[in-house]
C-alpha cells in the first residue's frame, strides 16, 4: 500500500459500493461529530458499514459511526457519510479525503460538509449554526495538503483555484432555508487544525487575530479535494463550545457530543430546506 491514494484505490471502493446500490447519488453529505443522527432521516436507505470497503479510512472516534447511508432526502438522491476520519487518527490527508473522491466517482457533483466547531467569534454561542463562507487551511499551509503527491488528472489540475471554496449560490440557499425555518444562523470563516489537542488560550487569540470565526479539526481537506474535482460545496459548522480565550474554562469531547443534540434538529431543517431548493 503506497502513501498516496490512487485511481485504483478509489475505483475499487466505487465498485464495491455500486455492487450494493441501484441509485446514482447526486449530493454527498459528510456528518460531523455528534451530528450523525441526520442519516436516520434518509428514506429507502441502503446502509454500508465502511469497514467492509477496501482501503476505506475507518473512523475511531466516539460520535462517528462509520457507515454510508445511500437513499433519498427531500426527493434528492444522497450519499451520507456517517462518521468521517480525521488527520489526527493517523491517516494521510489523501486517505482522509478518499471518501470525497469516491462520492464524486459515484455521481455526486455537490458536497455538503458539516462539523462541530469551537466558537472564536465572541458573538457566537453553543448551539448556533454557522454557514461557512471561507476557510483557513492552517494544516495545509504547513504542508499537509490533501493534494500533495501525484496529481489525479482525472479529477482536476495540479494547481486548482480556491477563490470560491464554498459555492456562493449554495450559501444563499442555505441562508434562505434557515430564514424559512426560523433558525438563527451565523456566517463566517472556519479554520482547521490537526488536533487532537484543543487549542491553548494563546493559540485561540492568534486564530481570532488571523480572521477565524470557528475552529475545528476537519472539513477543509475534504473541501479542497471536492473543489479540485469541481464539486460545488456547502459547509456548515455546528457551534459546540465557546473557545476559551482566557483559559478560564475547559473544553471536552463530551461537551461537543452534547451540543450535537441541540444542533441536529436545526441542521436537519437547514439541510432539508437546502435540498428542496436545489
Ligand atoms: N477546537 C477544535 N475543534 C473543535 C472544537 C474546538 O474548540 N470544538 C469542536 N471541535
Amino acid at each position: 500500500m503506497g502513501e498516496f491514494i490512487t485511481m485504483r484505490d478509489i475505483d475499487q471502493a466505487v465498485d464495491a459500493i455500486r455492487a450494493r446500490i441501484d441509485i446514482v447519488p447526486e449530493v454527498g453529505l459528510i456528518l460531523g461529530t455528534g451530528l450523525g443522527e441526520l442519516a436516520e432521516s434518509v428514506e429507502n436507505a441502503a446502509i454500508i458499514p465502511t469497514p467492509q470497503l477496501p482501503r476505506w479510512p475507518i473512523s475511531t472516534v466516539e460520535g462517528h459511526k462509520g457507515r454510508l447511508v445511500i437513499g433519498e432526502l427531500e426527493g434528492v438522491k444522497v450519499l451520507v457519510l456517517q462518521g468521517r476520519t480525521h488527520y489526527y487518527e493517523g491517516y494521510g490527508m489523501g486517505h482522509v479525503t478518499m471518501p470525497v473522491r469516491v462520492m464524486q466517482r459515484l455521481g455526486c457533483d455537490k458536497l455538503v460538509v458539516t462539523n462541530a466547531a469551537g466558537a472564536i467569534n465572541p458573538d457566537y454561542v453553543p448551539g448556533d449554526l454557522m454557514v461557512i463562507n471561507d476557510h483557513l487551511n492552517l494544516i495545509g499551509m504547513g504542508g499537509a495538503n490533501p493534494l500533495k503527491g501525484p496529481n489525479l488528472e482525472e479529477f482536476g489540475p495540479r494547481f486548482p483555484d480556491m477563490s470560491q471554496p464554498y459555492d456562493r449560490q449554495f450559501l444563499k440557499l442555505a441562508q434562505q432555508a434557515c430564514e424559512e425555518a426560523g433558525i438563527k444562523y451565523q456566517e463566517g470563516v472556519y479554520v482547521s487544525l490537526a488536533g487532537p489537542s484543543f487549542e491553548s488560550p494563546a493559540e485561540l487569540r492568534f486564530l481570532l487575530g488571523i480572521g477565524a470565526d470557528a475552529v475545528g479539526m476537519s472539513t477543509v481537506p475534504e473541501v479542497i479535494v471536492a473543489r479540485h474535482g469541481g464539486m460545488r460545496v456547502l459547509g456548515i459548522s455546528g457551534i459546540s463550545n465557546k473557545a476559551n480565550l482566557d483559559g478560564s474554562t475547559l473544553t471536552t469531547h463530551e461537551e461537543v457530543l452534547e451540543a450535537g443534540k441541540v444542533l441536529v434538529p436545526k441542521l436537519t431543517a437547514l439541510i432539508r430546506g437546502f435540498l428542496t431548493k436545489l
